[in-house]
């Protein structure tokens, strides 16, 4: 049975566009492997990620992820059993900063990327919004 989770957190550094490439480049190979497809955003020390896939694999990996050392607070937003995944055309897309995003902030009565605030709607529509304005250099 395929799930969406989604879920924030805040880097305990500054991430270089470096430090994004590497986080992906394990993410592309891992999630190919487990049949995990997603989205990754990261905005002013905050990740946003969607993982979506067979619920063993995408809960074992979320709790590889939470353990890992570069981000804390790591926080479920949404838990969902979904009939068919949304991101599919991403092993693990990624989106940073860009117009569209302010737009969505404004939307959602945000002044800046603070996915707390965000509830689980507005957080998997953010996600859409950035998987279709998808920033390729990454
Ligand atoms: C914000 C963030 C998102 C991550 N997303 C993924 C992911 O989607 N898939 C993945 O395999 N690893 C992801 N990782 C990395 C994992 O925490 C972990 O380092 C990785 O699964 C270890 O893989 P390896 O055993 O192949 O080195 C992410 C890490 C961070 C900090």
């Amino acid at each position: 049975m395929p799930v969406r989770l989604i879920y924030c957190s805040r880097a305990l550094r500054e991430m270089s566009l470096q430090d994004i490439q590497n986080i992906l480049r394990t993410a592309r190979a891992n999630n190919e492997r487990l049949g995990i497809c997603g989205m990754l955003s990261y905005q002013s020390s905050w990740f946003l990620q969607v993982l979506e896939g067979p619920r063993s694999e995408v809960n074992e990996l979320f709790l590889d992820i939470a353990d890992d050392p570069r981000h804390d607070a790591v926080t479920i937003i949404a838990y969902e059993y979904v009939d068919e995944a949304l991101f599919s055309d991403w092993r693990m897309g990624y989106a940073a900063d860009g117009g569209a995003v302010a737009q969505l902030l404004h939307e959602f009565g945000l002044e800046r990327f603070e996915p707390l605030a965000m509830s689980p709607l507005q957080a998997l529509r953010f996600l859409r919004e950035l998987s279709s304005a998808q920033d390729l250099a990454a």
